[in-house]
């Protein structure tokens, strides 16, 4: 979570050091709103990334969503689909939430095609909404509704 070929694609603020990652981890486990899962390899062997639930709102039915494979070797290799697939059918016929939102910066053309192949439409840009690698970037959000 320190490699800048990374945390470029990442909105939210990221752990610099060993202390700050494991306070983060132990933070997890009494988060109210939101669930993260771990991404590993089809024998289980090698955690690869992280995808989690966040923002869970029970009264509106929403979740904002978000994916890193911090393992480069693994990108593009269908783990980010298949751990979204396993997402979804959580979020919607588990927790009965209907409705997801993900943000994705726009020069991030892999997790702009990797949020549509999953089924999560454009509804609208959020200009100059990230400041990342000295200039400030357009996002992107995609939804998905439970329906479709
Ligand atoms: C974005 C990310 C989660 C996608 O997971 P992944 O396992 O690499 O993606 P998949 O192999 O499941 O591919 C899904 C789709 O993404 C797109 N994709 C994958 N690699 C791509 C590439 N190099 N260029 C463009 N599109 C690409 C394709 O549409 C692909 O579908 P296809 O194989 O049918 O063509 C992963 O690459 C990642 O963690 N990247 C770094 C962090 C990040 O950008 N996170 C998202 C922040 S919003």
């Amino acid at each position: 979570m320190n490699d800048p070929e990374i945390t470029q694609f990442l909105i939210v603020d990221i752990p610099t050091s060993r202390d700050e990652e494991e306070a983060w981890f132990d933070k997890q486990k009494d988060r109210a709103n939101g669930k993260i899962f771990a991404i590993v390899t089809l024998d289980g062997n090698r955690h690869i990334g992280n995808i989690g639930l966040h923002t869970i709102d029970h009264k509106h039915g929403t979740a904002t969503t978000g994916t890193v494979i911090g393992e480069k070797d693994y990108w593009g290799k269908g783990y980010g689909t298949d751990a979204k697939m396993v997402l979804m059918n959580y979020a919607f016929n588990v927790l009965n939430l209907r409705r997801l939102t993900s943000e994705v910066i726009a020069f991030n053309g892999r997790s702009a095609n990797y949020a549509q192949k999953c089924g999560y439409v454009l509804e609208g840009t959020l200009r100059q909404h990230v400041y990342v690698n000295g200039a400030y970037h357009d996002a992107f959000v995609f939804g998905a509704l439970k329906e479709e």
